[in-house]
């Protein structure tokens, strides 16, 4: 199992101790940790009394169905997502609040009320219908982060289409090969947006996509607008491809919800395995919304006058959770953001906070490494004095960016909730309660109410340190993986009996604390991106002139890790630097930027135990310019003497 060295460092010498500031404390939601016991005393009543404070149609019969592997909450209820987002807000003074405000990259701005943004989601949800979705139809979403992109998810949902969204990172092949698993209709676009001063081309990318995509029947284009509509000429294909302000103006702006069950699928979104395919990770509706509502109001600690900012990009599961359904359900004013942290400079997150007058605060560690590196100049220029609570999320976080983002960012007066959880969790699982917990830096600190985690070895035993395990079903729980039933199984629920294994190894410390030390599958954290070793591999090997090839993480200051790749190249193929950075870009067209390997190192041989298994740990060590050790297992034990001598070539 590998597992963080950093984080277990940590642990063992990690003393310091944050009790929640006592003028947060004093007006914080949560001021008693009474509601542990009482959520542990009746886990079910616990959590009917978050999904009382949604809007039901029809009230469910019957809290939990739990068939082991198989849950189903709030059975026989009906309700729709997008009526407890917005038209629930509708007939008292959020109406006329703001709801979503959005800023591009290049300073533009946009704002609506909830009952803009009501009006624009029932448009837009006719105009869905007008191209034939109908419930339970998929639709994929490749927008940039622009306020469309939160409508297209709401419409959807008013309309019961089941919507997946792909990062708009990912290339045309990872586009259609998720448009083909879902078999989706209808595919959301752009022109294109900004990124870094420049233009993601996305319309360009969805037609490549297109090709090979046989079940979209429409495309729906949203102009970007700004001066990248004036640049990017889309090619419109008549009768395929629409423009969504021509499609919105023409609808009728009242659009009935759709009466869902608690248990239809809400949306699907893939993310990386142990195998070169991506799994499409299935929530519903119920569950979903009761968790990700009572979370986002607990750990965000919402309040009234609050203005709340996750940096995350809708294309991942934060996104959707804690962007679009967690925040509007509870009626509090989201800021949106369409680019990057360092355009035009960087200190644009200080001036966001500042310009918006931002309260709460929710990133990665990847982002808090980066604004360290960057120094305490950039957000010192600027008044973050109306922030106060910081959140985390994606991976473990350092105690050095954990110290460095209270001070410099929250004034060492914010709370920090470091919060785990991953895309099939649908919503925070371990976290503090910021009015009641006190933070140590490095630990998510413990599970949330009514979630029930554990840490198990291979036999199923409780231990100190091994694997994380969820021993009860939640609410927000993924239901399957779309149309692999079996392989939802294999992967979460055949390790131990009836309990849910997420792929994290974990400590517990003497308070109790858990310590998440990272993945223990072929999962990789790039930037707080799940990336599978496995999916890399497919890429390289993709390659006309790559026989093998062998993915690993490598430790990195920022990015948490990055990935490094160990290829054999076919005779044919003399090694060169030209060939290198073709196959670095290859992968790049087959799944996206993020996933090009930092490091390739081209090796005659791999090495191989004696039945052919490729060994990784051995590789790590290399990768990381480590002592090799055990080698004995080896099938030809002079393959790691070159492999580190081709490396040391490669550093020099
Ligand atoms: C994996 C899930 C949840 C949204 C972002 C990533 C790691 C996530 C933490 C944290 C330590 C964390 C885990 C997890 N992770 N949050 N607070 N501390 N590790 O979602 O792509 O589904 O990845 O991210 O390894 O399994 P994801």
């Amino acid at each position: 199992m590998s597992t963080d060295a950093g984080s277990l460092d940590a642990l063992l010498t990690e003393d310091r101790m944050f009790p929640p500031p006592p003028d947060f404390a004093g007006r914080s939601l949560v001021t008693d940790a009474e509601i542990y016991t009482r959520a542990a005393a009746d886990r079910e009543a616990f959590w009917s009394e978050w999904a009382a404070e949604l809007h039901w149609f029809e009230p469910w019969t019957t809290v939990l169905e739990w068939e082991p592997p198989y849950a189903k909450w709030f059975v026989g209820g009906k309700l729709n997502v997008s009526y407890n987002c917005l038209d629930r807000h509708l007939d008292g003074p959020k109406a006329k609040q703001q709801a979503l405000i959005w800023e591009g990259e290049p300073g533009d701005t946009r704002t609506f009320t909830y009952e803009e943004l009501y009006v624009e989601v029932c448009a837009f949800g006719n105009a869905l219908k007008g191209l034939g979705v109908t419930k339970g139809d998929r639709v994929t979403i490749y927008l940039p982060m622009v306020p469309e992109a939160a409508i297209a998810m709401l419409a959807c949902a008013r309309i019961g289409a089941i919507h997946s969204v792909v990062f708009g990172g990912f290339s045309p092949e990872s586009l259609s090969d998720r448009n083909n698993d879902a078999a989706a209709k209808v595919l959301i676009t752009a022109d294109g947006g900004w990124r870094r001063g420049g233009i993601v081309p996305l319309k360009a990318n969805a037609d490549a996509a297109l090709a090979s995509s046989p079940t979209i029947e429409h495309v729906v284009v949203v102009r970007r607008g700004g001066a990248l509509s004036d640049q990017v000429d889309a090619t419109m294909l008549a009768g395929r491809d629409h423009w969504y302000h021509e499609l919105v103006a023409a609808a009728p702006s009242d659009c009935e919800p759709e009466s869902m069950d608690a248990e239809d699928t809400l949306f699907i979104l893939y993310t990386s395995g142990t195998t070169g395919k991506p799994k499409g990770v299935v929530h519903t509706t119920g569950g979903y919304l009761t968790q990700v509502a009572a979370t986002t109001k607990l750990v965000f600690d919402l309040q009234e006058d609050d203005v709340y900012w996750c940096t995350a990009d809708v294309g991942w599961i934060t996104g959707h959770s804690y962007i679009v359904y967690g925040p509007l359900a509870n009626g509090t004013r989201v800021l949106m953001y369409e680019g990057a942290p360092d355009t035009p400079d960087r200190g644009r997150f200080w001036e966001l906070c500042e310009k918006y007058g931002v309260t709460v605060f929710y990133t990665a560690p990847t982002a808090i490494r980066a604004f360290m590196q960057w120094g305490d100049d950039w957000p010192a220029k600027f008044d973050l004095s109306r922030l106060r609570l910081l959140g985390t999320v994606g991976e473990p976080i350092n105690p050095e960016a954990w110290m460095w983002y209270q001070k410099a960012i929250g004034g060492g007066r914010c709370p920090i909730v470091d919060t785990w959880w991953q895309t099939e969790t649908g919503a925070i699982m371990i976290t503090p309660l910021p009015g009641i917990t006190a933070t140590k830096p490095g630990t998510a600190t413990r599970a949330f109410p009514g979630i029930d985690v554990s840490i198990m070895n291979d036999a199923g035993d409780a231990t100190n340190a091994g694997y994380l395990a969820i021993t009860s079903p939640w609410p927000s729980m993924l239901r399957t993986v779309w149309g692999d039933d079996q392989r939802y199984r294999d992967t979460y629920w055949s390790r131990w009996d009836n309990v849910y294994f997420p792929g994290d190894g974990a400590k517990i410390d003497s308070d109790g604390y858990l310590w998440i030390l990272g993945r223990v599958d072929d999962v990789l954290n790039v930037a707080g991106h799940r990336i599978g070793t496995m999916e890399v591999e497919s890429a390289l090997v993709d390659h006309p002139a790559v026989a093998e090839a062998a993915v690993v993480g490598k430790t990195h200051d920022i990015k948490g890790q990055s990935i490094a790749a160990f290829v054999t190249l076919r005779d044919a193929f003399p090694s060169s630097d030209a060939l290198l950075t073709e196959i670095r870009d290859h992968v790049g067209i087959k799944i996206g930027a993020i996933a090009k390997p930092e490091m390739i190192v081209f090796t005659a041989d791999l090495p191989k135990t004696r039945s052919g298994k490729i060994m990784r740990r051995l590789l790590r060590d290399i990768a990381e310019g480590r002592a090799v050790g055990d080698t004995t297992t080896l099938a030809d034990p002079t393959v790691v003497a070159k492999l580190q001598a081709m490396h040391a070539e490669d550093e020099s």
